[in-house]
């Protein structure tokens, strides 16, 4: 890596990439680098330092990725021969994100260092949760992130080359039509007035600003299922009507409102869930 300072911006839903984030970055700062951790959904791609190495990290999802993922990847600044890789997690596969990323951002100047996708415990809906399974599969993931990062540190990762085909799984899975229809989930989505202790969290895990705050939550039409409102709910008050699925979360909500390195101290939403919490 020819910058020692890595930048690396990652979008989360219930936790597993800011795992496998969490762990890049402990194997980069051992091999010298700094490294700051900056929420996707809480940055200004337009600020992105393009004389640092840049890392981008997202979960896949209708086998490519959520749309505000690829809006922030698109306005990364115009580089000169930057550094950029990126990781992805999923369930299983994804045949449209990995070439037609590394296309837009060749097109913007940058070097294309590496690509890398790990496999993770599904997110989306499971039907019934297998825990000794999961765990199995994250600490996979996990051994394989931390090789990841050991090659990007060698220079031995790459970025393979665009698969024929993924140019036009990417137009198909990226139809207005499909995220409409993601959108609709959130009509589904409903809040037990009886369990919702209001404490806004789920409004401010949301991505796209699709929850409004102040009350018992309601849910406008800009969802793309990130699943993030549903697992993090700290009562559990949030279904999703007409779906049978068990919740997965892989790491605590604090983590994903705290890990934003421009916040400092905790977050408003964070403090209020601990307020509400039963004193022991
Ligand atoms: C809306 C949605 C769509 C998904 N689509 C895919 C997919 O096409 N292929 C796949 O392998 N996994 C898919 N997944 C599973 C996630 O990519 C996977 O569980 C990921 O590790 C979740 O990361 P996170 O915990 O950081 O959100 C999807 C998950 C969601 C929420």
């Amino acid at each position: 890596m020819k910058s020692d300072c890595i930048d690396f911006y990652y979008f989360t839903g219930t936790g597993n990439t800011l795992l496998v984030v969490e762990k890049m970055a402990e194997i980069f700062k051992e091999g010298g680098k700094t490294v700051n951790l900056f929420r996707i959904e809480k940055s200004d791609p337009c600020e992105a330092d393009t004389s640092h190495v840049i890392g981008i990290a997202f979960p896949v999802a209708v086998q490519s990725t959520f749309r505000f993922v690829w809006d922030f990847v698109r306005s990364l600044p115009d580089a000169k021969g930057s550094e950029v890789f990126m990781v992805d997690t999923m369930m299983m596969f994804s045949g449209a994100v990995v070439g037609p990323m590394r296309k837009v951002l060749r097109a913007k100047g940058y070097t294309t260092i590496g690509a890398r996708e790990i496999k993770m415990p599904n997110s989306w809906y499971p039907s019934c949760l297998d825990e000794a399974k999961n765990r199995n599969r994250a600490s996979r993931g996990l051994e394989e992130a931390e090789d990841y990062a050991v090659d990007l540190l060698d220079g031995k990762a790459r970025w393979r080359r665009v698969p024929a085909l993924s140019g036009a799984f990417y137009w198909m899975v990226s139809r207005p039509r499909i995220w409409s229809g993601m959108a609709g989930a959130a009509r589904n989505y409903r809040v037990d007035p009886e369990a919702c202790i209001q404490c806004g969290i789920c409004a401010e895990l949301c991505p796209v600003g699709n929850i409004t705050s102040g009350g018992i939550p309601t849910f406008g039409d800009k969802c793309q299922q990130c699943m993030r409102c549903l697992a993090f709910c700290p009562p559990e008050a949030i279904t999703r009507e007409g779906k049978d699925y068990e919740l997965y979360r892989a790491v605590k909500v604090q983590k994903i409102l705290r890990r934003d390195v421009r916040t400092s101290g905790k977050t408003s939403a964070a403090s209020a869930y601990e307020k509400k919490q039963p004193r022991p």
